[in-house]
């Protein structure tokens, strides 16, 4: 499947905030602890009365360490945090096509084990030595934004860290999946300081508000497909036609209300030509009654 063992790169720059959404900001990054020797405190965990052995990382963030585990035949991702940095909104089963799909949280002393389906390696990856074509940057988007859509209105909640190591690629159903909900808040109390610097919007680096929006992902989302197409961080580099350069602009407004929200995203020209958005065929469902 292409899995690559351990993620790291220039854009995986640890996010600000610890896990536990309601610890206070502080500025530091925190790990975490006791990552060495995992098999010591893991010992007896089972998953479907089949002992996890922990003996093959995929991936390692700023908080938990994540193994892939073969259970009766199947590969599953095993992700583990300490409790202390557990947010709960990660063992959430979530149900969409462009969301992680989480099986079963298990528990010892000390940490928390996600066991989710398995996919490809994660975007930072798969685009390392490539960048992404605006082909692919539109069908990416558009899955994004579906699956934003689906969060902020059936789940009630914002991701806050969008950005290329949390979304990976399946190639078992061919969709971009968005991961790691660990510093995921209720869309109505997005506290700021939450994130990775540099796919963070401006509302949320402004530790002195006390609210933000769900507009935050749009953001990391329009900084996350221009890093994609480039390895840069700003538009200016990109050469990419003008509905996509405007598309971008809209989602990097400085100010959270006048920025793309995820209806008007969905229906921009950029995105709605793209075959795949459900809003998309929504839409043109509707124009057809009265054609
Ligand atoms: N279900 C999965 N399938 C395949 N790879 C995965 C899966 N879940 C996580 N990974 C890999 O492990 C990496 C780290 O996972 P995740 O982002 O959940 O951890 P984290 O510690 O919270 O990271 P962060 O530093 O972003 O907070 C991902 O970037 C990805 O490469
Ligand atoms: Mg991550």
């Amino acid at each position: 499947m292409g899995i690559k063992r351990l993620s790291s790169s220039i854009a995986e720059v640890l996010p600000l905030k610890k896990k536990k959404v309601s610890h206070k900001l502080n500025g530091k990054r925190h790990r975490a602890p006791e990552l060495a020797n995992p098999s010591k405190r893991t010992r007896h965990l089972e998953f479907q009365g089949v002992p996890l052995k922990f003996d093959q990382p995929i991936g390692q963030g700023g908080f938990g360490q994540v193994f892939l585990e073969r259970v009766k035949d199947v590969t599953y991702a095993v992700k583990r945090t300490d409790k202390e940095s557990f947010n709960p909104l990660e063992s959430r089963k979530f149900n969409h096509p462009n969301v992680m799909h989480v099986y079963e949280t298990l528990k010892d002393e000390k940490n928390v084990f996600i066991v989710s389906e398995l996919y490809d390696e994660n975007l930072e990856s798969k685009f390392q030595d490539r960048n992404m074509t605006e082909d692919e940057a539109k069908e990416f988007a558009s899955q994004l934004l579906e699956a934003l859509n689906y969060l902020n209105f059936q789940e009630g909640i914002s991701h806050c860290d969008i950005k290329p190591a949390n979304v990976c690629y399946s190639s078992t159903d061919g969709k971009f999946k968005l991961i790691d909900f660990g510093l995921s808040q209720g869309i109505h109390s997005i506290r700021p300081g939450s994130g990775t610097p540099v796919f963070m919007s401006p509302e949320s680096k402004d530790i002195n508000r006390r609210l933000c929006t769900p507009a935050v992902d749009y953001w990391s989302l329009g900084k996350t497909i221009i890093y994609l197409m480039s390895k840069q961080f700003s538009i200016q580099h990109l050469q990419v036609s003008e509905e996509c350069l405007e598309f971008l602009r809209k989602l990097l407004k400085e100010d959270p209300e006048t920025r793309l929200s995820g209806e008007e995203a969905l229906v921009h020209p950029w995105i709605a030509g793209s075959s795949s958005s459900l809003w998309n065929q929504f839409w043109n469902w509707i124009k057809s009654l009265f054609n």
